[in-house]
């Protein structure tokens, strides 16, 4: 495919692309019953909106921070108040597994002879917990922490940065990323960008759309000519 001879690295963002966020409240849906989707959904918008908020603001605080506050807004808006609850949705969020095609389709980008890295608004000690507890610390060369900088993505000091630490080019790097918005992020700051469309979702009306859309993490090696 055009546009991805000259790929030496592959980038991904961490929560909801290679990290099931969703995971830390379905693991607790038999005592959260019905509360866990709509607990899941709000502690991840919220998470995003105080990350863009506090950029903006100038009031920078890392993201397991972030998660926390998240985390008691919407636990306050369904009305749950149990710290037990909360201590321990917050030691799954800092233990999260991956999807099930990750381990794969690293081995195979890496057998390939690419260089993997994760470039995540997520701070180094949970990039570095949610590795271990996936089982793919061993595939990943380089984590990349928007705590190097001290705010929060798509402000492109952060793609930026990746580019310094994997000393590449943009157009040498494939971004991958499940939300839209890091997507059209990565894609202005040059990266070949791929969007890991999960659920389906409409193109977000922003600059800068993604090279391809894909379903699953599971199709990037043929996209990116990693098979033999
Ligand atoms: C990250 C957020 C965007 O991992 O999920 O950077």
């Amino acid at each position: 495919m055009a546009g991805t001879a000259g790929i030496k690295a592959c980038l991904f963002d961490a929560y909801g692309t290679l990290f099931d966020v969703s995971a830390a409240a379905r693991a607790l849906s038999d005592e959260l019953g019905p509360h866990w989707q709509p607990l899941a959904d709000t502690w991840r918008a919220k998470q995003l909106n105080y990350s863009w908020l506090r950029s903006l603001m100038g009031a920078h605080a890392d993201f397991w921070q972030v998660t926390a506050d998240a985390l008691d807004y919407a636990l306050d808006e369904r009305g749950i108040r149990n710290p037990g609850l909360r201590q321990r949705l917050l030691d799954l969020y800092f233990n999260l597994a991956c999807f099930p095609e990750v381990p794969a389709m690293l081995r195979q980008l890496k057998s390939a002879g690419l260089v993997t890295g994760i470039l995540s608004n997520g701070s180094p000690e949970m990039l570095e917990a949610a590795c271990r507890s996936s089982g793919i610390a061993d595939l990943i060369d380089h984590l990349i922490s928007v705590e190097e900088v001290g705010i929060y993505k798509p402000d492109p000091r952060i793609y930026r940065l990746a580019m310094e630490r994997l000393v590449l080019p943009a157009a040498a790097i494939a971004f991958h990323s499940s939300n839209g918005w890091d997507i059209h992020a990565g894609k202005r700051a040059g990266f070949f960008a791929i969007w890991i469309n999960r659920s389906d979702q409409p193109p977000e009306r922003l600059p800068n759309p993604p090279d391809v859309v894909v379903r699953s993490l599971g199709e990037v090696p043929v996209i990116l000519g990693a098979v033999p």
